[in-house]
């Protein structure tokens, strides 16, 4: 187990991590990029899908003050992380931490935006599910905002935004990262 503290957007968060979830040693600087620049405090619900220990998702509800965000992940032992994350950084009014399979667990539901540091190491068959299936799951004028490092496919991940949603740009850039936003 460990304790991390991150400063985000100007506020501090800790986070308990653990070995088995992804980059459980410090924040990932993709996640990193994609939380400063991921247009919170302009939405009123938000999907964080493949939460990991819950980083996107938290400063979401942070930033968003009210509202409801959604964090998913496949990985039990992520979501338990999650669920201690929620609380430890008093956001358990907004978030709610499922378990499952992609857009499985919102089945029906729909968000104002889709944040995701995708499993781009799991295939980019993956990936593209995430995206084809996310017009199914934004309202009206959502957006689906992704993470991607740059020489891990990021403009290959731009190309399917577009195919799908018709356009999609670099919407911030560090790091070796991409943030990709795509409108709904
Ligand atoms: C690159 S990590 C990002 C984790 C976290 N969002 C972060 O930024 O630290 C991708 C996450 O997707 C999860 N994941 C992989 N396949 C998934 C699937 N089919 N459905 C939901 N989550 C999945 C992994 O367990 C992992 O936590």
């Amino acid at each position: 187990m460990g304790m991390i503290i991150a400063r985000i957007r100007g506020k501090e968060y800790r986070f308990l991590t653990a070995p088995g979830v992804f980059s459980w040693r410090r924040v990932d600087k993709g996640t990193h990029l994609l939380a400063e620049t991921a247009p919170f405090d302009r939405v009123e619900s938000v999907m964080d899908l493949g939460c990991g220990y819950g980083v996107l998702g938290i400063v979401a509800a942070r930033e968003m003050g009210e509202g409801r965000v959604v964090m998913t992940d496949i990985n039990p032992r992520a979501v338990w992380l999650a669920r201690k994350n929620v609380e430890l950084n008093g956001v358990e009014d907004v978030v709610e931490v499922r378990r499952g399979d992609l857009y499985e667990p919102v089945e029906g539901e729909s968000f104002d935006l889709i944040v995701s540091n995708p499993p781009v190491r799991e295939g980019l068959e993956i990936v593209s599910k995430i995206i084809e299936e996310a017009p199914g799951h934004l309202e009206d004028d959502g957006e689906l905002w992704l993470v991607v490092r740059r020489k891990m496919g990021a403009e290959r991940v731009l190309k399917l935004m577009e195919e799908t949603f018709g356009s999609a740009e670099v919407a911030a850039r560090g790091a070796g990262y991409w943030v990709l936003r795509a409108p709904g």
